[in-house]
């Protein structure tokens, strides 16, 4: 039986395309390191009608992730919409299911970063990003953000911030991602990827 590799889960939520294609991104980043893997997650919409009740599999894309999923990931990519300067409800509706993972301390020392994306320039990528580092906080985790070795820091006239990945995705959410904000995602996968196998090391 071959031995399962260390996966960093990338836990997003995406309505209309474009905090999916960023996971894509920072997902072949994670893969780029040795020893470890991208696990792609997502959580499914939620409803303001009480007896809806989704598929367990999603039609596309990504499987719904599980508490499993999260309990044993070496480290966590948390993506969001920007909604209203904060994360989206599904995502947060799945991270408020995560009390037994507290309790147990499962995701304590294990490092994450957050990225998002919104329709304009201007509208909350960093609260959004902030935000969303709170639970994780909460859940023990170590932060890491994307230093400015970086250079695509420096250049994009789009997303990209210290604090985590983002993309400018405008208004029809259809623009596509630039250059700069690929190298973001990509290197931010890579430097979470790295961590989780330095700190593994580090038990
Ligand atoms: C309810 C709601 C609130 C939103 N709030 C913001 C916002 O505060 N700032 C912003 O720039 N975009 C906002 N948007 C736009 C989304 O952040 C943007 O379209 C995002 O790129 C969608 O990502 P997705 O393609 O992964 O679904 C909002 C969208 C919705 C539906």
């Amino acid at each position: 039986m071959t031995e399962q590799l260390p996966y960093i889960l990338v836990l997003y939520y995406s309505r209309h395309g474009a905090t999916a294609g960023m996971a894509q991104r920072i997902a072949r980043g994670i893969n780029e390191v040795d020893g470890i893997e991208a696990r792609l997650r997502t959580v499914p919409a939620i409803s303001t009608v009480c007896d809806a009740v989704a598929d367990t599999i999603p039609e596309e894309g990504a499987l719904y992730c599980t508490e499993d999923d999260l309990r044993h990931c070496a480290g966590l990519v948390l993506g969001s919409p920007t909604r209203f300067g904060n994360m989206a409800a599904p995502l947060k509706y799945f991270i408020d299911g995560t009390s037994s993972l507290w309790l147990s301390g499962a995701l304590i020392n294990k490092p994450a970063s957050v990225f998002s994306s919104t329709s304009s320039l201007h509208g909350g990528q960093e609260t959004t990003l902030l935000s969303m580092m709170l639970p994780l906080l909460h859940h023990g985790m170590l932060i890491s953000g994307v230093p400015y070795s970086e250079t695509a820091l420096f250049s994009t006239a789009t997303g990209g911030t210290p604090y985590g990945a983002t993309h400018v995705a405008g208004n029809g959410s259809d623009q596509p991602l630039s250059e700069d904000e690929l190298a973001i995602c990509h290197s931010q996968g890579k430097r979470l990827a790295n961590l989780a196998l330095k700190l593994a090391g580090e038990k």
